[in-house]
């Protein structure tokens, strides 16, 4: 049986990705590799070990060894690479992390996989993929009437992660016109749905919205994301590794900005609507902190290449994703309480939140 190997399964993207890959019976096999940091989903990881076609195995991208005995023995036809530490109030705090697994850990794993693929028959070795899942935030800050990141876009990355990563995607280019490996770089706007841990906007909003705590907004509460239901990400991760040219990068985006602002309104209304509360709206509770170092003003994606050459778009709006989401957090509290650990909430205190 074939297999991809995907590395950060047990992330929020990588968890949406691996489980709406396996919804199809005739799809491939999963070889899901990750170390599981705090960002990991070990209840999800449970419920896909009742799947034979998914193999999970402990390892960071960083270990060398580890990842050419795992190729050489699970023999994948591709690679779809999500691993990273990812958490831009992190990189500030602690960016050690992000060089390691975001720099170290994928040229780590690019060596490791241009040594099994140089194994593979010419055949196999012409149909072989790397894919690697990175973000509009290497391309900076946008002004506030420029045109969406398309690929052509200058990098210009301003926190440690969008550096990090922007660094990730140099190391993966180089890989095609150097050695000739097949990889593709997809850069996508900000996520938001199921199991995105509750340190990141949307989740931590609705989380502490429906706990009657403080919202925190950075600065003006003015900046812009792109945002993109996960689903509709995974497809496009999906289509790309199916017919995506060798060497290219597609942008992803959901074409949905938003200011921080407008996102945690709508929230409030729908936990509102959905949860009542006797004290009023939700709104109340928003609170302005100080704003994040090297905050990005603005991002937001063309996505028109995919759109042409794919014929990939969106099918979720923010409205009908964003119900989707609160409906989700409001149904899965248990899950929420258990990943709030006190790792986490050690973590929330040194940031910015009140
Ligand atoms: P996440 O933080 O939820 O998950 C990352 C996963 O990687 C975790 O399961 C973690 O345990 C694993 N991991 C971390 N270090 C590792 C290591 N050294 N070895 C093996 N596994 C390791 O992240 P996410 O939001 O799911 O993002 C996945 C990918 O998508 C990342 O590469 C990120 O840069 C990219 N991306 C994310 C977004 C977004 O909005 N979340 C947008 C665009 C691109
Ligand atoms: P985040 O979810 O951390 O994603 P990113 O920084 O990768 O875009 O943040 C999204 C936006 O929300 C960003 O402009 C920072 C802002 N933000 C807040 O205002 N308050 C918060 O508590 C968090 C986590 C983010």
């Amino acid at each position: 049986m074939a297999n991809i190997l995907v590395t950060g399964g047990a992330g929020f993207i990588g968890t949406n990705f691996v489980t709406d890959w396996l919804v199809d019976p005739q799809a491939d096999g999963v070889v899901n590799v990750d170390k599981l940091t705090y960002a990991a989903n070990l209840h999800t990881l449970a419920s896909l070990d009742r799947d034979e076609r998914h193999v999970f195995s402990r390892t960071d991208i960083c270990d060398r060894q580890a990842l050419d005995a795992l190729l050489a023995i699970q023999r994948p036809r591709a690679v779809v690479h999500f691993a990273a530490e990812t958490h831009v109030d992190r990189s500030i705090h602690e960016p050690a992390n992000f060089i390691e697994t975001n720099i170290v850990g994928t040229f780590t794993l690019l060596e490791a996989v241009r040594a099994y693929w140089l194994t593979l028959d010419r055949g196999a070795r012409q149909a072989f993929r790397l894919l690697h899942v990175s973000t509009d935030e290497v391309f900076g800050s946008l002004g506030p009437d420029d045109a969406g990141f398309s690929e052509a876009a200058v990098y210009a990355p301003n926190s440690p992660y969008a550096a990090s990563k922007a660094a990730s995607d140099h190391l993966v280019r180089a890989y095609f016109h150097t050695y000739g490996l097949p990889v593709l770089t997809t850069n996508c706007s900000n996520n938001y749905g199921p199991y995105q841990f509750p340190e990141k906007l949307i989740p931590l909003m609705i989380a502490n919205a429906l706990a009657g705590k403080p919202l925190p907004i950075y600065g003006d509460g003015l900046n812009r994301r792109d945002w993109l239901y996960v689903a509709d990400h995974c497809r496009a991760v999906r289509d790309v590794l199916a017919r995506g040219v060798p060497g290219e990068t597609y942008n992803i985006g959901g074409g949905n900005e938003r200011t921080n602002l407008e996102v945690v309104h709508a929230i409030c209304d729908l936990v509102d609507e959905m949860r009542p509360d006797a004290q009023g709206s939700r709104r109340r509770l928003i609170a302005f902190v100080p704003d994040r170092p090297g905050h990005d003003r603005r991002y937001a994606i063309d996505a028109g290449k995919l759109a042409h050459e794919l014929g990939w778009v969106p099918s979720e709006t923010f409205e009908s994703g964003l119900r989707k989401t609160v409906q989700w957090y409001l149904n899965n509290q248990a899950w929420v309480a258990s990943v709030t650990s006190g790792e986490y909430r050690h973590s929330i205190g040194r940031d910015y939140a009140t």
